[in-house]
């Protein structure tokens, strides 16, 4: 294989060196094209075959369907490992020895106390608010309660700010859930685990003590992991994207929430369920709803199955999948929700529109049969994602300020009105 490629315009060849990544990648440099070639650029909308970044944290390969998070697959990750350990291993780079991980989970401990003025902007939200709206408006506001967060130019300062979102954003998505269910505001307690303290935050009763559920706490300690990255994906885009112009962490994560939320992408778990609701008040009928996403006239998508990396199973939906099984199993709950969710996913995988479009179930169309059985509502299981993605954002955005990565501004070709002369209003 060259190392270069070369591109030939109007009669001129110009050549551009290929960059391969450790798991063999190859990508053409093309940074120096405009420059080479007097103001030529390249045009690829939804960037599908643009890469933003080089990055060391999150490999996969949409042909097999393999993902790791800093080389440990995530199948070994999902079994064997915690999330706080997870998070520590895409933010710094290595899996943390027991020491690291308690010097981590104190120093996240200390930062999880918010303002109390927080809750005044809480209030001011009607419970009917979208939580990822209310979400990304308070991680957004908590820039406010802590300015030395945004100018991070040292690792030290840069860390402060990571163990600060890390303590304070679950109390956030406790908080998001309990103004839309009416209940007190509450924290949680700096003697449990990471999971079991968001736990305890979001379900904990006024007037009764909570007694957690391993099988509750392991479920939720194995979905945040299978959240917590996959690579240059939209929010984590924004996220860098939205930092690499020195904007804080909080608000380049609140941009990255926002992006989060729709129903392309992490808002598709709610959709799912939304969708396996309706399908299921209609009788049942899945070939109405497979049709209807096949009919191109018909906005109709089925929600949880495509992906734009993934053209294999998603491994995530994999594991997801079976989780959800045991899960709803060990809980004692039938869901009719999953039998059609199946039913679904065997009728797609044999139906050639989805084959030859080789579109499969992503992350999210097993997940929310999960939230659902550990009694999450439905419009907060994007917030969920979002506190699983949290690791990932953070080690992105680290990673895009320790490279000293350039604002990101990509370039356009304009296909507007040439200049005309103004008109003024009255001889319009
Ligand atoms: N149902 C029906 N048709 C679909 C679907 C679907 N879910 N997904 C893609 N297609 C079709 C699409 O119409 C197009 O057909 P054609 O070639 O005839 O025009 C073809 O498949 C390629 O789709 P695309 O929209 O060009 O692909 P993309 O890479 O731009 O979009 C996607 C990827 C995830 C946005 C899309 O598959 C989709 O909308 N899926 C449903 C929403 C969803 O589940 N999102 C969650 C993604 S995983 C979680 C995360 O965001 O990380």
């Amino acid at each position: 294989m060259s190392e270069k490629a070369t591109l030939g315009i109007n009669g001129k060849t110009y050549e551009f060196p290929i960059v391969k990544g450790t798991e063999d990648e190859l990508g053409i440099d093309i940074s120096s094209l405009r420059n080479s070639t007097g103001g030529i650029i390249t045009l690829d909308p939804g960037f599908k075959n643009t890469g933003s970044c080089e990055s060391a944290i999150t490999f996969l390969d949409g042909e097999k369907g393999i993902l790791h998070y800093r080389g440990y697959s995530i199948e070994e990750l999902a079994e064997k490992a915690e999330f706080l350990e997870v998070a520590y291993l895409l933010i710094f780079g290595e899996l943390p020895n027991k020491e690291q991980l308690d010097k981590f989970h104190d120093d996240i401990k200390h930062q999880s106390v918010v303002d109390e003025d927080v809750k005044k902007i809480l209030d001011a939200f009607p419970k009917s608010a979208h939580p990822m709206g209310v979400l990304s408006s308070l991680t957004s506001a908590l820039t406010a309660f802590n300015p030395s967060s945004v100018d991070v130019r040292s690792e030290e300062a840069m860390y402060k700010s990571i163990v600060k979102i890390l303590g304070k954003f679950p109390v956030l998505v406790s908080w998001t859930l309990r103004k839309k269910m009416g209940q007190p505001l509450n924290y949680g307690s700096t003697s449990l685990g990471y999971v079991e303290n968001v736990l305890q935050m979001m379900f904990s009763q006024p007037n009764e003590e909570y007694v957690l559920n391993p099988i509750v706490v392991e479920a939720l300690d194995k979905l945040l992991i299978l959240h917590a990255d996959h690579e240059q994906n939209c929010s984590t885009s924004t996220v860098r994207i939205a930092g690499s112009s020195h904007a804080g962490l909080f608000v380049s994560l609140a941009s990255g929430i926002s992006a989060l939320w729709g129903p392309l992408h992490g808002g598709a778990n709610q959709a799912v369920i939304e969708m396996l609701e309706a399908i299921q008040k209609d009788g049942g009928d899945t070939k109405k709803y497979m049709a209807k996403a096949k009919d191109k006239e018909d906005p109709f998508r089925l929600m949880g199955f495509g992906h734009r990396v993934y053209k294999n199973f998603d491994p995530r939906a994999k594991i997801i999948k079976k989780a959800a099984d045991a899960i709803l199993n060990d809980l004692g709950i039938e869901d009719p929700i999953l039998d059609i969710a199946k039913g679904l996913e065997k009728e797609a995988l044999e139906d050639s529109y989805f084959v030859d479009r080789k579109l499969y179930p992503n992350v999210d169309f097993y997940s929310g049969v999960i939230y659902r059985a550990l009694g999450i509502p439905t419009d907060m299981f994007t917030v969920m994602f979002a506190l699983g993605r949290l690791p990932g954002w953070i080690a992105q955005w680290r990673e895009m300020r320790l490279n000293k990565e350039p604002i990101g501004r990509p370039r356009q070709i304009y296909i507007g009105k040439t200049l005309r002369p103004f008109i003024p209003v009255e001889e319009r």
